[in-house]
């Protein structure tokens, strides 16, 4: 978590930083802050949001044109004035940006302290602000040999930026476990934690792999390692243009992000599926197919609604490619010790590519010799390049916390490789092949339908905007759609919510069903449809309130439900598809109902890099 941003160059340094933070926001926003070093170093940074650092820089701030910005997601200390970043070091020659955590911090403090350094915040990068000065005043070496040791000690993660008051004429930015992206101009680089600050600037960006420092002068990059050897900077081209992070006429971005998602789609499928030849590629997996194919064994790994993507390929290995699989939080599986054997194959599933414990878990599989394969959305992250190979989701940038798009398209990426492996595995005719693949590229055009009855569900939503609790239920492919669903609505409105396989209500959530509680059921037809029936009337029969989510004219559950929202027909394998997107919007309109900040829900963030 925790949003960096860095520039040195010719521009007025105060306008970029501010920007950079406003489009990093969704990392963390707890507390903003910027340093500059024009005449004199200035910080400037309070509690809050960035438009909070904003009023408070109203009339402050110096120009200049090096300088460093950061907006927090807490770990060490609360969200106050003095634990917000930058931080300086004691005597204030070094100022530094810090995203991740320092594990050490508390050996290192008491060793600082010993040596009669005072510290101003509770928090771990002040540590190494001064660990940094107390180097460079006692081992008379240069800023950069000094950045260098002091991260020779640091047990943690981190990407980070610092500034020297001495040097003026650099910024040293160092990378271990938190990503940071640096934009190479004329003459000019601005550093990120992603490339969402950047793109406006320019489209070539160098990523920073674990073990980095880069020494940046205006004019000029050197990279080098930990232990000062050189290193190559690789520039690569950014694929996504600055319209696609703007709001682009929505009051918000995850409404944006909702109705995104047929397009979204159609990108995912862009080069990989076509309809008319029934071709369906995934070049990414090319050369581990034959592994897929002999696979016993499938482990799926993820946080939050990544894990409830995996879940729907669970279901969806399992009935296309008849490959057993195992759905697992990647923080449970770390801290286990899990089993893994030789033919196993491990799939990864983030948006950000950056989830801390999702990397960890990774590291552990290859450790253990498996194949791992990754599910992202953002190239150049963490995730892709720590797993064997994998499929970029291409869903673009997914700014609100609360993830939307991001979700349907590894349901996207997870149907595709499912199909393609029962296919290879002969498990598919030619004809379901076909069918299949034709049923799937019109996906996109029934999301749009769906989302023509965005006025309904925004009626259903004002009636239940005072509700305390929900209950989501749904079975099958429809059970992880329940699960997100209900994450949805606790994570944006702070209702209380719950997702239940629909079957298991009655061994627990059935004793909560009243006459104020709405029940969301996912009742779209398919093999559990008459199941799922009488849970809605076991549910009616106790006066509980249902809303269910059903097939194009059920005329049956109309007559039983207090509400329905329709969605197309569609096969069983796509249902999770469709069926989230009413969902997705109930929970949206019943957040902004109550006044909460859709984008940036109360202490949530969208790149969690804390374990
Ligand atoms: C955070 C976000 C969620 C996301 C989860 C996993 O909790 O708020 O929206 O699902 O992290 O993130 P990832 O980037 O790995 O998909």
């Amino acid at each position: 978590m925790c949003g960096i941003v860095g520039y040195i160059g010719d521009r007025e340094v105060l306008p970029v930083l501010i920007n950079g933070l406003k489009r990093l926001e969704y990392r963390g926003y707890d507390s903003a802050g910027v340093a500059i070093l024009g005449k004199k170093p200035h910080i400037y940074k309070c509690k809050g949001k960035v438009s909070d650092l904003e009023n408070h820089l109203k009339g402050k701030a110096d120009s200049g044109n090096i300088g460093i910005g950061h907006t927090r997601w807490a770990t060490h200390g609360e969200p106050n004035d003095i634990n917000a970043h930058p931080h300086s070091s004691y005597h204030g020659k070094f100022i530094i940006i810090h995203n991740g955590i320092i594990e050490n911090y508390t050996r290192l403090r008491d060793r600082l302290t010993e040596r009669g350094v005072k510290f101003k915040s509770e928090t771990d990068t002040e540590v190494l602000a001064n660990l940094i000065e107390y180097i460079y005043e006692n081992g008379n070496v240069d800023a950069e040999l000094a950045v260098r040791l002091a991260l020779s000690k640091v047990v943690g993660a981190y990407g980070l930026v610092v500034m020297c008051t001495d040097e003026q004429d650099k910024l040293i930015a160092a990378r271990r476990g938190s990503p940071l992206v640096v934009g190479v101009g004329n003459e000019e680089y601005f550093l990120a934690s992603d490339a969402t600050p950047i793109v406006e600037y320019t489209k070539s960006v160098i990523y920073l792999n674990d073990g980095d420092v880069a020494i940046i002068r205006k004019e000029q990059l050197i990279l080098k390692t930990l232990q000062n050897e050189d290193s190559a900077p690789t520039v690569q081209q950014l694929s996504f243009d600055i319209g696609e992070i703007d709001k682009g006429g929505y009051d918000h971005f995850m409404l944006k992000e909702i109705f995104e998602q047929p397009h979204s789609i159609e990108d995912t499928f862009r080069g990989r599926i076509r309809s008319e030849e029934a071709e369906l590629h995934l070049g990414g997996l090319y050369d581990v197919m034959p592994k897929l194919i002999d696979a016993k064994r499938i482990i799926i790994i993820g946080c939050g609604t990544s894990w409830h993507a995996g879940l729907v390929g669970e279901y969806l290995f399992e009935d296309l490619a008849r490959i057993s699989v195992e759905v697992e939080y990647a923080s449970e599986f770390r801290y286990r010790n899990p089993i893994i054997h030789k033919d196993d194959i491990v799939i990864a599933i983030s948006q950000s590519g950056e989830t801390a414990d999702t990397l960890a878990a990774i590291k552990q599989a290859k450790e253990q010799g498996a194949l791992v394969l990754g599910i992202c959305n953002v190239v150049g992250s963490s995730i892709p390049r720590e797993t064997h190979a994998g499929v970029y989701t291409h869903a673009g940038p997914e700014i609100g916390v609360a993830s939307t798009k991001a979700f349907t398209c590894q349901v996207t990426v997870l149907t595709m490789m499912a199909i393609l492996i029962g296919r290879q595995k002969g498990l598919i005719s030619d004809e379901k092949y076909r069918s299949l693949i034709k049923e799937f590229t019109e996906v996109p055009g029934k999301i749009d339908k769906i989302l023509t009855h965005s006025e309904h569900i925004k009626k259903l939503a004002s009636l239940y905007q005072n509700a305390t609790n929900a209950l989501y239920l749904g079975r099958g492919y429809l059970f992880p759609v329940a699960l997100e669903g209900a994450l949805k609505l606790k994570e944006i409105s702070y209702i209380h919510a719950e997702g239940y396989p629909a079957a298991e209500m009655k061994h627990g959530p059935i004793a909560l069903i009243d006459d104020k509680m709405p029940v969301v059921i996912v009742a779209t037809k398919d093999s559990s449809y008459e199941k799922i029936v009488s849970n809605i009337q076991e549910v009616k029969a106790r006066n509980g309130i249902v809303i269910a989510v059903v097939t194009e004219g059920d005329t049956v559950i109309r007559g039983m439900a207090d509400h329905v929202v329709e969605i197309p027909e569609v096969g069983n394998i796509f249902t999770a598809l469709l069926s989230v997107v009413p969902l997705q919007l109930f929970s949206y309109y019943i957040a902004v109902m109550r006044d909460c900040n859709v984008d940036q829900p109360r202490n949530l963030a969208k790149s969690v890099t804390v374990e």
